[in-house]
């Protein structure tokens, strides 16, 4: 548009675009009619205000690559560095001179910083009259985004303080500029800002932290926040400006001010300069590169390139593979960047300064003496490359004959003498040269290696390629040339590195299993997530690494986000969006249900996942019923989904959920787990509830407390949600009936957990009008007084119970009530009662709906137990075994513990103390594998006895004591046996004074 007024074909005036605010504007509007800039001048600005004519027209620099990535909803969240930069003073300056004049100052200035930003990959989001603000990392996520921010901050100083100068040699006043710069999270979003201008932009706290650092800087410098230092602090220099009030910030902010480059490029210099983990594994990798080195060293040259993704290792391998060939040879590296693409040979100069010693501070002249010393140094017949590499390190002097040169000779001319510097070189000593990061190489650079890989045959050089699945190359084909594919670590590999990360303190094993399990072998990643553990606490290293907390999962570091984000981002837009659908739907992705919820058929669907597999993010699994896929990372998964915003989030899990109940109609029972989180994420608590308590249940009779224990807690945080009525009170009750029976496992019968439960189910029963809503209450209430030792109370209750079930004709609490009548009963010396209600226990329990609920083989060997004080010796052995044998195959743990428990009680009364230790034995090993601490001291209990009966005294008494000791901290459940037992070991022992004051004490007790 720049300069356009009338259309080439029809001759009819074109519209323009208001600079200040992207409104169109007729092509003869000498006005803008929607800010009231002046337009006269735009349509006359020549080729030198074209760029801003074209950022500010355009707004934004949407590259082919960008507008796909742009959202097509209504916005993504992204983790992104702004930059804000604003020439000081302008307002003053605009009041001292005419606009056209002002325009004349202001906008050259305006210019070279939309260059910088631009220079950087940065995407300018605005553009204000006399500023603008910047944005790297979005459209397209970068994952190095903070550092390009600094670079395009530094060369727009640099290149304000050169303009400055030339205004004050014109006489003029001399303009200044601060930079801010802060890193985080924003929601960017497309705006419609006039019926055919679309703004892209960001909204977010961090990007306003920003702005207030623009405002901080002092003059001609640029502030950044203490995050943006802590992701670049190595890459650049920065000076602390202590901490500083910030408007709108309730606490000090820590400021920074950038001031120039840091020794650091890459970031495995930078991982090297944190100091490197041991190096694990790769010895087939360093196999290869040695027989490589070897060939070439003998002058058959070679090429090894080392092919994986982000963090895998490629960088390390060369590294340690350098180490050990220093000696023979000479290495030199190259190392392409991620903002580098449009810099040409920027790798090669890196490695030229490198090789000719030329440091950061050498002046012009230096530079060149170095540069023709060590050439001229190395072979006189090189004279003639000279000039070819002044020129491409910018040391060329006025009369530089090349200027006039054809620019494609020049550069065949350049590349030929850098092959034979080279070359030369090896003639002296076998040559390594490592060029880092292809997938970011420039043309120019590329063009030079391609030179080099095909004349390097018969030379003393073995180059060292690394680069990411995503580079395309044509070498594959060639005999010098050998790729290895680097896996992440494998499991050894990867616990050795976490042994020498984290040190071997048993207590860390779970931490390093969620980091294995969480990175996948990852190194950089596991190494990040260390990092990211000891920055917030976490962990503390005190001489060695000890957690502070316990950790149930791991967030995602900030650089693993920047590195995934970045991959994700190059997706077309249309496989983006599906990667973030499969992120909602979860890890198991079953190709049915991703059809339902991205509502597109199977045919259009498949190229998208094929791609999607290709590009290493999914994968297929084997699965009976249809095509499945899953995450190849969970940590890619858990980007994806966070890019999400909240509201798109919530519809996908609800589309899902529905998917799922309508493809899966016939076994929700398969699905409920799964159901429950999509309907919670989804705020559905009604139907989120009626799938927790399903998920609940099964993990209930599953054995799985713990699981049951988390589905109930945050089932209970859906029912807060609900307004207060039957429906609510019901299903609250449900849940905490299931927490009752997993507290009574976990915590013990008369626990203060189990108590707590069992009060509030009562309370929900009567505020629900009693009767039958009571029963669950009341039935574990029963179970409680058995516990206590108050049976007679109890019983009466049961037999309440009993009446009250039988009226609701459910199998399940006939079943219960009559077992804990049967316990209470045989509490009370009632065998016979015990006896009938067991079995009728047994015949409720045996209806198909409850055979999972272990009941069954605790009530036959209660019933045993009943018997046998009957004198019925045969009958109680045989239904004993009967009970033992069925509680082994139901797999229900607990159930198995209670019933090995009564079976030594058995052995007990039977006098058979053997038997009795070995089934208290397994009893006790059972229970302490499983959490179920009060089962365990009842059977270490029983266990003591026997010892005390096998004439173990000693070890009696010290069992008898432990297990009186933690059911003393549990409600004191049963502990007349052990007690008046260890008084009998007393006694035995001849310590007849203690077993008299213990027993005492314990009547004294009650
Ligand atoms: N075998 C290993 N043993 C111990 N640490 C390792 C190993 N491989 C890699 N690491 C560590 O993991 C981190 C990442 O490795 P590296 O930088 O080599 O990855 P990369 O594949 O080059 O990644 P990128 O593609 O981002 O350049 C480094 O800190 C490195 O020291
Ligand atoms: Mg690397």
């Amino acid at each position: 548009m720049s300069g356009k007024r009338f259309c080439a074909e029809c001759g009819s005036p074109l519209a323009i675009r208001c600079p200040q605010c992207g409104v169109e504007t007729s092509a003869n509007a000498k006005f803008c009619a929607d800010c009231g800039t002046a337009l006269a001048a735009i349509a006359r600005q020549g080729s030198d205000s074209s760029a801003i004519a074209s950022s500010t027209a355009k707004k934004i620099r949407i590259t082919p690559e960008h507008a796909d990535a742009l959202p097509s909803i209504d916005g993504e969240r992204k983790t992104v560095t702004a930059l804000f930069a604003d020439i000081k003073g302008s307002m003053e300056l605009m009041e001292d001179f005419d606009p056209e004049e002002a325009r004349t100052i202001i906008d050259p200035a305006l210019k070279l910083m939309i260059e910088a930003v631009h220079r950087y990959d940065g995407y300018i989001v605005q553009s204000t009259g006399d500023g603008i603000f910047a944005l790297f990392g979005a459209p397209v996520a970068h994952e190095d985004h903070p550092q390009p921010a600094l670079y395009a901050a530094l060369r727009l100083q640099e290149q304000l303080s050169r303009y400055s100068g030339q205004l004050r040699a014109r006489g003029k006043l001399p303009l200044q500029a601060r930079a801010g710069i802060n890193t985080g999270e924003v929601v960017v979003r497309s705006l419609q800002t006039g019926t055919s201008h679309t703004e892209y932009t960001p909204i977010g706290h961090s990007t306003s932290l920003a702005a207030r650092m623009q405002a901080l800087a002092p003059v001609g410098s640029i502030a950044a926040t203490g995050v943006t230092r802590k992701l670049c602090e190595g890459y650049f220099t920065f000076k602390s400006l202590g901490p500083t009030l910030v408007k709108g910030v309730s606490e000090p902010v820590e400021l920074y001010e950038v001031t120039g480059l840091g020794p650091l490029r890459t970031r495995f210099q930078r991982a090297a300069a944190r100091g490197l983990t041991k190096f694990v594994g790769r010895q087939r990798e360093i196999e290869a590169l040695k027989h490589a080195a070897e060939l070439a060293s003998a002058g058959h040259g070679q090429v090894v390139a080392a092919m994986a993704e982000p963090g895998v290792g490629k960088s390390r391998l060369f590294h340690e593979f350098k180490l050990v060939s220093e000696s023979e040879w000479m290495t030199l590296e190259a190392f392409s960047v991620s903002h580098g693409k449009a810099s040409a040979y920027l790798p090669v100069l890196d490695l030229l300064r490198d090789y000719f010693h030329i440091a950061a501070t050498d002046d012009s002249r230096t530079r060149r003496e170095k540069v023709t010393g060590r050439v001229l140094a190395l072979d006189r017949s090189l004279e003639d490359a000279l000039p070819y590499l002044f020129g491409l390190l910018g040391l060329s002097e006025g009369d530089d004959s090349l200027a006039q040169m054809d620019p494609q000779l020049r550069r065949r001319r350049t590349q030929e003498a850098i092959k034979r510097l080279l070359f030369r070189e090896s003639l002296n000593q076998p040559l390594m040269i490592i060029f880092e990061d292809l997938h970011w190489i420039d043309g120019e650079t590329q063009s030079l290696l391609n030179l080099l890989v095909d004349s390097i045959a018969t030379a003393r050089i073995l180059l060292l390629l690394n680069y990411r699945p995503e580079y395309r190359h044509e070498w594959g084909s060639r005999t010098l040339y050998t790729q290895l594919r680097l896996d992440p670590l494998g499991h050894v590999s990867a616990e050795e590195m976490l042994d020498s990360l984290l040190g071997a303190a048993p207590e860390l094993a779970p931490l390093k299993r969620l980091i294995v399990e969480r990175t996948e072998g990852n190194p950089f990643f596991m190494e990040e997530a260390m990092q990211a553990l000891l920055d917030e606490g976490a962990l503390a290293r005190n001489g060695e690494i000890k957690l502070i907390r316990p950790l149930a999962e791991l967030k995602i570091p900030p650089t693993v986000q920047a590195v995934l984000a970045a991959r994700i981002d190059r997706l077309p837009a249309a496989e983006k969006e599906l990667l973030q659908t499969l992120a909602v739907i979860g890890k198991d992705l079953a190709l049915s249900v991703i059809g339902a919820v991205a509502g597109q058929s199977e045919a259009r669907l498949e190229p998208m996942l094929t791609d999607l597999q290709l590009g290493e993010f999914i994968y297929e699994q084997p699965s009976l019923g249809g095509t499945e896929y899953t995450f190849k990372h969970a940590l890619t998964q858990g980007v994806t989904y966070n890019s999400l915003l909240a509201e798109r989030r919530r519809a996908l899990h609800e589309r899902t959920a529905r998917a799922i109940e309508t493809l899966y109609l016939h076994q929700l029972e398969d699905r409920c787990s799964s159901l429950f989180r999509h309907y919670s994420l989804a705020h559905q608590p009604v139907k989120a509830l009626r799938y927790a308590h399903m998920t609940a249940e099964q993990a209930l009779n599953r054995g799985a407390y713990s699981e049951a224990a988390s589905t109930v807690e945050n089932g209970l945080k859906l029912v807060n949600e609900l307004a207060e009525d039957r429906e609510r009170l019901g299903a609250e009750l449900t849940l905490r009936s299931i927490e009752s029976a997993v507290a009574r496992v976990l915590h013990g019968a008369i626990s203060l957990e189990r108590e707590r439960a069992v009060r509030r189910m009562c309370e929900l029963g009567e505020k629900l009008g009693g009767g039958e809503h009571s029963l669950r209450g009341l039935i574990a209430l029963c179970n409680i007084l058995f516990n206590r030792g108050e049976s007679a109370r109890g019983l009466e209750l049961a037999q309440r119970c009993i009446a009250l079930a039988e009226e609701t004709a459910q199998a399940d609490l006939l079943a219960a009530a009559h077992e804990q009548a049967g316990l209470l009963a045989h509490g009370c010396g009632k065998q016979k009662e015990a006896i009938s209600h067991m079995q009728a226990a047994s015949d409720a329990s045996r209806s198909a709906a409850l055979a999972s609920s272990g009941m069954l083989p605790r009530t036959v060997v209660n019933e045993a137990l009943a018997l046998q004080l009957l004198g019925r010796v045969g009958e109680a052995a045989n239904l004993a075994e009967e009970g033992l044998r069925r509680a082994r195959e139901s797999g229900h743990l607990f159930s198995l513990a209670v019933a090995l428990i009564n079976a030594a009680g058995l052995c007990q009364i039977r006098r058979q103390p053997e038997a009795q230790l070995s089934h208290a034995h397994e009893a006790m090993v059972l229970s302490e594998e499983n959490g179920f601490a009060q089962w365990r001291a009842i059977a270490q209990s029983v266990h003591g006895i026997a010892l005390t009966e096998l004439g173990q005294l000693d070890r009696a008494v010290a069992e008898l004591q432990e297990s009186i000791a933690v059911m003393e901290a549990r409600g004191r459940p049963f502990r007349q046996a052990p007690i008046a037992h260890l008084a009998r070991c007393y006694s035995m022992m001849n310590r007849t004074d203690e077993a008299v004051s213990m027993l005492d004490e314990a009547l004294a007790d009650g």
